[in-house]
């Protein structure tokens, strides 16, 4: 069973340190794929009450499939290269979206979401799927939030290669 989760710190930098060491021990031990990324995204939503997170994963060569999130409904089926997910998927880099409206492509899912943060995750060095990040306020992530989350998608991709 999951360790009970403890209340996060303020300050961003010792929060993302938390939420690193709770995932490791959240994940330690599981093997089931819906129910790891599932906690993942509720331990980041107890962390920092985003307005959408969650994942999209690879599941062909053409498109990206909604994976477990925490928000509100969210679009299925994301092809590579559009909008921020389909962009982070096609160069396999983080995408910071300050503004999604001025972003080419962006895939509204949510009226209220303001900005982004769109993170890939790799399982044995293959693009596996992407941790989408959504915003009520505009440019909510800077560089903490990209090394945050890209440690989150490291942690994430280890352990799902087992
Ligand atoms: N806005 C994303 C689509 C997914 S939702 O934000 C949950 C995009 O442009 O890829």
């Amino acid at each position: 069973m999951a360790e009970s989760v403890s209340v996060f710190p303020q300050e961003k930098e010792a929060c993302y340190r938390e939420l690193h060491r709770q995932l490791k021990a959240l994940l330690e031990g599981e093997s089931d794929v819906t129910a790891m990324l599932a906690n993942t995204a509720a331990l980041i939503q107890q962390a920092f009450s985003f307005h959408w997170v969650g994942f999209y994963l690879k599941t062909n060569e053409k498109e990206l499939t909604l994976g477990p999130f925490q928000g509100p409904v969210a679009c299925y089926r994301i092809p590579r290269g559009k909008g921020v997910c389909g962009a982070c998927w096609e160069t396999e880099e983080v995408q910071n979206v300050p503004d999604v409206h001025a972003f080419p492509g962006h895939i509204a899912c949510s009226e209220y979401t303001k900005s982004e943060l769109v993170v890939p995750i790799f399982v044995n060095n293959t693009f596996y799927g992407v941790l989408d990040i959504d915003s009520e306020h505009p440019a909510a992530f800077n560089t903490l939030d990209e090394a945050g989350m890209q440690g989150v998608a490291e942690i994430l991709g280890s352990a799902l290669w087992q």
